[in-house]
């Protein structure tokens, strides 16, 4: 089947399928499906300057007053909190902890000599997770690239990056694989390169006119993506080869890479719309995946964006192809596709012209959360099934954006997490290979877009407090009772009111 017609009947067959009110427990799924929760480094653990720790690119950028004023300096503290972080998932009875490495942590210059410290730190934490009963999922590269080796050749616009890369991987194989099973590479590159150098609004804000004028000093954003990708999935490739050969027959892990998994819709039924959203698929989803399954880039991205999109040699190819165990998908909201086919003939492209797409969001924007629309990530699942072969999957990141206050009473939270566990087990039921399911975020932590702003947790974190006082949400607490399989749910809310005990703590006053 074509990808084009697959999507149109998989749109289709998702617009009549969707169920709204679901009954399911922790038993409805497959033995070994785990439920777990995460974090990031440069978001949760602080400590930004203490233990031989320097710069990331992060801590550049916001230190410099551009990421809302706030930075990840002390963030949640789970660098010296992470006893008490890892009793708190104990007690609610979380599976798998989702976190990543600080590379300038645990390499102050990138290369080189480990830190002491830093290595201590990351065994300490596997330790007490392990210990706990709950299974370290570890990023290795979650955004927070060591601004030594930014400074000294670009990181990722620079081919070198390669063999620092899998030189760090190699540590953090050796030194923690025999406890670690689940290594993802890089954290959503089809984000990371769009923000850091394409539109250039994040680190390490590399761009060109017409983007960042007043504040990219360097880059091009008609090549720099392209060549930041290739350089990511050449690093991947050659950190997972690694593993393969030196370590898996010991170690019996597995080396994935997290996406970002939009899902596209047709803002019209027009035919040009549809052919644009199966673009808009290769562009943003196609240029990893295509790759990592098949061993190049989707031809029409070829076509497109010609001699600026490097090419693999045929070793390259062969390296890259079949260099991912299971793929991390990280997915929140839904996006409308429309057709923009006249940027391909403006003289100057960028990554999003390239896609000959306009994108347009289906958030409300009356609204500060995200609609509950489980439809789309199991239309994600769906076509990665189809179009790829059916790789295991962890969905790496959903949650619920709100604002963040006192409310503890997250009931919006409740009914999206509800609504999108019970899409995946929808999903599943009906032949997708998803292993895991992990709620961003375990606490409410530095936001890489929002600062201190806006909240994902399922525990708040008093910020007023020196102790920085972790609080359940009422999210916690039903996440707990589905992860203890005490309740069966329905409709996500109602039945948990019904529970007194479930709400005995859901305020602090
Ligand atoms: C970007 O690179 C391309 C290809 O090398 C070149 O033609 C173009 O002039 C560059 N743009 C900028 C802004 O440097
Ligand atoms: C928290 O924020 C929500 C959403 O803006 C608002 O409705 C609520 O009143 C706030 N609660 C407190 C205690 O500030
Ligand atoms: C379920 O799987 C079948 C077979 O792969 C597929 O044809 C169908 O579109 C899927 N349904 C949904 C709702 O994804």
């Amino acid at each position: 089947m074509s990808r084009l017609s697959f999507l149109l009947i998989c749109l289709l067959s998702l617009a009549v399928g969707v169920s709204s009110s679901h009954k399911f427990s922790r038993d409805d799924f497959p033995p070994g499906f785990v439920f777990g929760s995460g974090s990031s480094a440069y978001q949760v653990e602080g400590a930004a300057n203490e233990d031989g720790r320097t710069p990331s690119i992060w801590d550049t950028f916001a230190q410099a007053g551009k990421a809302h004023g706030a930075t990840g300096d002390v963030a949640c503290d789970e660098y010296h909190k992470y006893k008490e972080d890892v009793q708190l998932m104990a007690d609610i009875g979380l599976e798998a902890y989702r976190f990543s490495i600080s590379w300038s942590r645990l390499i102050p210059n990138g290369r080189g000599p480990i830190n002491p410290k830093g290595l201590q730190y990351y065994n300490n934490l596997i330790n007490e997770l392990v210990s706990h009963g709950i299974q370290p999922h570890v990023t290795l590269q979650n955004y927070d690239f060591p601004q030594a080796l930014e400074d000294e050749y670009g990181g990722w616009v620079s081919r070198k990056i390669v063999k620092d890369f899998t030189a760090y991987a190699d540590v953090c194989f050796r030194e923690f694989g025999d406890r670690v099973s689940y290594w993802s590479t890089v954290n959503e590159p089809n984000v990371f390169v769009l923000g850091g150098y394409d539109s250039g609004f994040v680190p390490p804000q590399r761009c060109s006119p017409p983007f960042g004028v007043s504040y990219c000093s360097r880059g091009n954003s008609s090549t720099e993506p392209y060549i930041a990708m290739h350089h990511i999935l050449l690093a991947h490739a050659s950190a997972a080869r690694l593993y393969k050969r030196k370590y898996q027959e010991k170690q019996h892990g597995f080396v994935g890479i997290g996406i970002y998994g939009w899902w596209f819709v047709p803002l019209t039924d027009t035919k040009e719309d549809a052919i644009a959203t199966q673009r808009a698929f290769e562009f943003f989803i196609g240029w990893i995946l295509d790759p990592l399954v098949f061993g190049d880039y989707p031809k029409t991205m070829k076509e497109i964006v010609g001699s600026r999109l490097p090419a693999f040699t045929n070793h390259e190819s062969k390296q890259v192809k079949g260099s991912v165990d299971f793929i991390g998908v990280i997915h929140y909201f839904n996006t409308y596709v429309k057709d923009n086919s006249n940027s391909l003939k403006m003289e100057y492209r960028d990554y999003n012209m390239d896609a000959a797409v306009e994108l347009i969001s289906m958030l409300d924007s009356s609204s500060f959360e995200l609609p509950v629309a489980p439809w789309g990530l199991q239309g994600l699942l769906e076509y990665v099934k189809q179009v790829y072969g059916n790789p295991p999957i962890y969905i790496y990141e959903n949650g619920q954006r709100m604002q963040r206050n006192l409310t503890l009473d997250d009931i919006p939270r409740v009914k999206y997490m509800h609504g999108y566990i019970g899409g995946v087990l929808d999903a599943l039921r009906n032949g997708s290979n998803t292993k895991g399911y992990f709620t961003w975020a375990f606490l409410d932590v530095f936001e890489l877009l929002d600062g201190y702003g806006s909240s994902y947790g399922l525990f708040y974190v008093d910020l007023d407090d020196p102790d920085l006082k972790r609080y359940p949400k009422l999210s916690a607490k039903w996440y707990s009772q589905f992860l203890k399989g005490k309740s069966v749910i329905s409709d996500g809310i109602i039945e948990l009111e019904k529970s007194p005990s479930a709400l005995s703590h859901a305020h602090i006053q």
